[in-house]
């Protein structure tokens, strides 16, 4: 723990252990240079506490590199409420209001909206006290709602551009492409991509999702442990993070990985690994900045639906286009591209 502490290149640490719960909850502001951190709060339980740590310093991280590339005035932070594995649903709101508390304590420094675990009834518990710094409440409660439609369509746009690099046409009809994880977001993004024509598979371990996607549409059902070794032309994680590593690497029979979840890399080394099997890799947080651009977009600067899908939609693929030409001229991964890209952002911001 200590040393995760100091080898951090953050800025700063929050944490609080909250007693009625046994619930540890982390703030990890990385960066600050471009605004206020915003960033999701993820609830769940995690085997130690060291790893729901680093899951917020990792996270906090890309954040910062997100914001910076998608043209936000937000630095990047992100909060982890690690719940006891056995914790029970009735206590959620207690714990949420507490940690809404701390978070207007901080009286700015981090604004925050829903990741993994959190809804945005999360969102209106969390801001009956954290209120102003809480994105994407319902619409009910005044909030823009959730941002797991907005992060679909800017992958579904990112997914175009990759295809126009790797195949010469932006045009999805008769592509195949598998999609791991049909939550908020992998959901949202099957419905584009089958509009647009493609021929869609997905996965998933959550038996309604199954139902609602393989027996309602008719959609074919990959089992979960089978999903790295498909045949597609394009995989796109929806789902956990670490899913692209040494193992599964090898046994993707795509040409493209592109999609919305985050922290997709299980370690640096794998985005060489992928780009020396030829695969293109659209960093995670570049294709999936859709969200935060709703979040902030939407409730912090006032854009109406239109503006803010025009934003998205176009943002995402003027960065990705610059990012995968960066790339192939210089014959670096795409990942160390959208980092020069956003480490320029960020020291041009003085
Ligand atoms: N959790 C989402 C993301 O990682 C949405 C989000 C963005 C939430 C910014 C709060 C602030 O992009």
């Amino acid at each position: 723990m200590e040393s995760l502490l100091k080898e951090w290149k953050g800025e700063t640490t929050i944490v609080r252990y909250d007693q009625p719960t046994g619930a540890w909850v982390f703030i990890a502001i990385f960066s600050t240079r471009l605004g206020p951190a915003a960033g999701g709060t993820r609830m769940r339980p995690y085997s130690d506490v060291q790893s729901a740590l680093q899951d917020a310093f990792r996270l906090a991280e890309a954040m910062t590199y997100k914001l910076a590339l998608c043209g936000m005035s937000f630095g990047g932070g992100k909060a982890v409420i690690a719940i006891p594995p056995d914790f029970d649903p009735k206590f959620r709101s207690g714990v949420l209001s507490r940690y809404g508390e701390l978070v207007h304590q901080l009286g700015g420094l981090f604004y925050t909206g829903s990741d993994v675990g959190t809804s945005s009834n999360d969102m209106d518990i969390i801001a009956e006290k954290g209120s102003p710094y809480v994105f994407g409440r319902t619409l009910t409660a005044g909030g823009a709602g959730s941002s797991g439609p907005a992060t679909a369509l800017g992958v579904f746009s990112g997914i175009q551009i990759a295809c126009q690099h790797v195949f010469g046409e932006r045009s999805l009809t008769g592509r195949r492409v598998l999609v791991q994880g049909a939550g908020s977001v992998g959901g949202a993004l099957i419905e584009y991509l089958r509009s647009s024509g493609a021929e869609v598979k997905f996965s998933d371990a959550e038996e309604a999702s199954i139902c609602q996607f393989r027996d309602d549409i008719g959609l074919q059902c990959v089992p979960v442990e089978e999903v790295y070794s498909e045949e597609c032309d394009i995989f796109s994680p929806c789902a956990l993070g670490g899913v692209l590593n040494s193992r599964t690497i090898p046994q993707l029979k795509c040409r493209v990985v592109a999609g919305g979840a985050n922290n997709q890399l299980a370690e640096p080394e794998d985005a060489a690994r992928l780009k020396d099997r030829g695969i293109l890799y659209a960093p995670d947080y570049v294709i999936n900045a859709g969200g935060a651009m709703f979040l902030a977009g939407v409730e912090a600067q006032g854009w109406t639906k239109e503006h803010m899908e025009k934003e998205v939609t176009e943002g995402i693929q003027n960065v990705l286009q610059k990012i995968f030409e960066l790339a192939a001229k210089k014959g670096i991964t795409t990942e160390a591209a959208a980092r020069q890209v956003a480490e320029k952002r960020l020291s041009a911001a003085i």
